[in-house]
């Protein structure tokens, strides 16, 4: 069976100090109610990733960062390694969101590089996909989806790609309040798993955790996780509040 996860995008908010008393509201909640076969990840911005070991300690609950670099070590001024958040205790990392791809340039190429160095590490890679509006209006959402997955993705062998969690977040649904309805979501993962069984076969795709991420919220969070292809969500803006947060858990 495969794993259902709810994963926070904190994206770059939340001060040291804030993030902590955020991290400690959601740590205290699942110790107390314990997630029950579900996993939480919380993935923060880098500065709080080196206090958050001591202070996850539900069963459960885990965290993780929103991006690394590709290379292992060295002369790249302000870079975060791999190797470096894997020390900090995470367990995860975000690539390839529409943001990195769009503000920061990242190509298809360089996020199969920066996949392979997060599972060198033995970071679990949440890897994102997804159109923009016109692509979707332009009917090209399934060839785009494709292509990042293809070029991205799909480039792992079947030991690597086990250890990957594919986040369906259609661009024009980010930080939007538009959500993609059920059915569009459905299609689209049911697309996704359709490609990793093309590539990696059916019990591999019958595994792999496809989440939706989306202006994804408390009150429709019920809706999309009852498909049968929508594994749990990736949670932008309603991850930064706790009981917002923890309600969208408890809707999986
Ligand atoms: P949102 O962001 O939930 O704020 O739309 C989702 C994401 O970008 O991961």
């Amino acid at each position: 069976m495969r794993k259902k996860i709810v994963a926070g995008n904190w994206k770059m908010n939340m001060d040291l100090n804030e993030g902590l008393a955020l991290a400690e509201a959601i740590n205290s909640h699942y110790a107390v109610n314990p997630p029950d076969g579900k996993e939480v990840i919380i993935c923060t911005p880098f500065i709080h990733l080196g206090m958050l070991s001591k202070l996850i300690t539900a069963s459960g609950v885990s965290f993780g960062a929103q991006n690394c670099n590709d290379h292992r070590s060295g002369a790249y001024t302000g870079e975060i390694s791999a190797a470096m958040i894997k020390s900090t205790g995470a367990g995860s990392v975000i690539l390839g969101h529409s943001e990195r791809r769009t503000l920061y340039g990242e190509t298809d190429e360089l996020l199969a590089a920066k996949t392979a160095e997060a599972l060198r590490n033995g970071l679990r890679v949440i890897f994102c996909c997804g159109e923009v509006l016109a692509e979707r209006e332009g009917n090209n959402h399934f060839g785009v989806v494709r292509r990042q997955l293809e070029k991205g993705l799909f480039t792992l062998t079947t030991e690597d790609f086990v250890k990957c969690i594919i986040a369906y977040e259609p661009v024009w649904a980010i930080g939007t309040g538009v959500t993609a309805s059920p059915a569009q979501a459905q299609e689209m993962h049911a697309f996704i798993r359709q490609l990793i069984e093309g590539r990696y076969g059916g019990e591999v795709a019958a595994e792999t955790t496809i989440l939706y991420g989306g202006s994804c919220k408390a009150s429709n969070a019920a809706e999309l996780f009852a498909n049968p292809d929508v594994d749990g969500g990736l949670i932008g803006g309603a991850s930064l509040i706790k009981e917002e947060f923890c309600n969208i858990v408890s809707a999986l």
